[in-house]
């Protein structure tokens, strides 16, 4: 693992340690492929694991959040944080602990934040990614709206992390584990079979918590394609067999 530039139990959020270690991993290794990008910045702790491992290699990490707090993060609800109160907003702002976090960990010029909507910037994006860490809303509207936005800017060959993958609903919201299935049953994922228990993160209970899988195994055209229903069904065995490589 490489040496982090701060003690991260100071940050606050969600992430534990073994799972920070397999991301930084995954992201040294998808940063050689393309960008890399996560959703779900809140005050940075992800942002410094996966941003340590591109800073590394002189990639940027782009880091997507609209900093209004998930639905578990409102008032009233079990991981709502007063001191991220925004008292004249009337909202959530995670934005400055963010900021201060990259400034205390020197990744200002590795991590590049982008305030917005996860899927209204999965919209206008562009550059391709060897990298790509969903770790957002946890409904399944959001989550579904980040697999479907973002996964098809991945390489062939890309790495994707999800957070939160709990197969049994007593241990969380099923919605991250739900796209994890649907990515591995698309034909365009493959878990990763070497080394997999280096990246995939489990609990004490044994349990999933972090997965990496890497994808996407045929041309990306084709999961365009088929996730944005941009050409009838019918023609998607030829495309695919065109595509094949
Ligand atoms: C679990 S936190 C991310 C934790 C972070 N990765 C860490 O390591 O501490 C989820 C974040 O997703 C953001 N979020 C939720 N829904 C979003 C959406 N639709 N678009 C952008 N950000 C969203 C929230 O504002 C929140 O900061």
């Amino acid at each position: 693992m490489l040496k982090l530039p701060l003690d991260v139990d100071q940050i606050k959020g969600f992430l534990d340690p073994a799972e920070g270690e397999a991301l930084q991993r995954a992201a040294l290794a998808g940063a050689a492929l393309g960008a890399c990008l996560e959703i779900g910045a809140y005050c940075g702790k992800s942002a410094v694991y996966i941003g340590t491992a591109c800073q590394s290699v002189g990639a940027p990490l782009f880091s997507v959040d609209h900093h209004r707090g998930s639905e578990e993060n409102q008032p009233g609800w079990e991981y709502h944080d007063a001191e991220l109160w925004d008292d004249e907003a009337g909202a959530m702002d995670t934005l400055p602990f963010l900021r201060r976090t990259l400034r205390a960990a020197g990744l200002e010029e590795t991590v590049i934040p982008i305030v917005g909507r996860s899927a209204t910037v999965a919209r206008a994006w562009g550059a391709p990614l060897g990298f790509l860490f969903i770790d957002g809303g946890h409904t399944m509207e959001a989550a579904l709206g980040d697999y479907r936005g973002w996964t098809p800017h991945l390489v062939r060959g890309g790495l994707l992390a999800i957070h939160d993958v709990f197969p049994d609903p007593a241990d969380g919201g099923r919605p991250p584990f739900e796209i994890y299935q649907r990515a591995l049953a698309s034909d365009l994922f493959e878990e990763v079979e070497e080394g997999a228990s280096e990246v995939k993160v489990l609990d004490e209970g044994g349990e999933t918590i972090t997965s990496v899988i890497t994808g996407p195994v045929t041309a990306d055209v084709i999961s365009n394609i088929e996730r944005e229903g941009q050409r009838p069904r019918s023609l998607l065995p030829l495309l695919r067999s065109l595509c094949r490589v």
